[in-house]
């Protein structure tokens, strides 16, 4: 049993490693925008090998989850309160991610707030760094456009090439990811928009080969 904390102090970001905030050495899964939990409960329950972060700004759904987790007792788990694109280009160590999940991420439909949609190029940049060599980065929402930009910045990525969203590997099982909003969503008979990318085996940089897993 973890005696450590779910929640993860700010304070843990300073120098920050894995090693920190797990105590068992496993393959990372990082969830972006966990909201209630609901994927990251049910993905790291079947996944006891792996150690799991969700990334949540909202303090109530980060809280929500914190506890969540606490309530299942999941030890595998932690959760950081903090604003996902900076921990992308300024924390994470690069090539430590085995998967990095991001489901519904917030639309932002006008066209004057689409700056501040989380899928840019610093964030993707940043994003295909912290992946290790073959891992997989997984995205799903059911708004077309957003999903369009999503999928020109991924599959324009050089590091990166298109694999098959419907790998239980990957998700829960037969390519339903199963979140809060993707439930409320199919209820409404909407569309959902997938795309699992890999990054290549061969794109490791000298600096990451230096550094490792951090
Ligand atoms: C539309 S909800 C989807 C929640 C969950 N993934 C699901 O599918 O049910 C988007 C979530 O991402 C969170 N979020 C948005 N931008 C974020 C950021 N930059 N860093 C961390 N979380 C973010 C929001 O607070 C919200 O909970």
């Amino acid at each position: 049993m973890s005696e450590r904390p779910i929640a993860v102090p700010l304070s843990d970001l300073d120098d920050f490693t894995w090693e920190r905030i797990f105590p068992q050495r496993r393959p990372i899964e990082l969830e972006i925008g966990t909201g209630k939990a609901a994927f990251l409960l049910r993905r790291a329950q079947a996944r006891p090998d792996r150690n799991f972060l969700g990334i949540e700004w909202a303090n109530e759904f980060y809280k929500f989850a914190a506890d969540r987790m606490r309530r299942w007792g999941v030890t595998n788990v932690r959760m950081l309160r903090t604003d996902a694109s900076h921990f992308m280009r300024i924390v994470c160590p690069p090539a430590s991610l085995r998967v990095l999940h991001v489901y519904h991420p917030d639309p932002w439909p006008k066209k004057r707030h689409h700056k501040r949609r989380l899928f840019q190029q610093p964030f993707v940049d940043a994003a295909v760094r912290c992946l290790e060599p073959g891992a997989h980065w997984l995205v799903q929402t059911d708004h077309a456009e957003y999903f369009e930009q999503i999928e020109g910045l991924l599959r324009g990525h050089p590091a990166l090439e298109k694999v098959e969203f419907d790998d239980p590997e990957l998700g829960i099982a037969d390519a339903r990811v199963e979140t809060n909003f993707e439930i409320k969503y199919l209820r409404e008979g909407r569309t959902m928009h997938q795309l699992a990318v890999r990054r290549h085996s061969d794109e490791r940089s000298e600096e990451e080969s230096a550094q490792g897993q951090g």
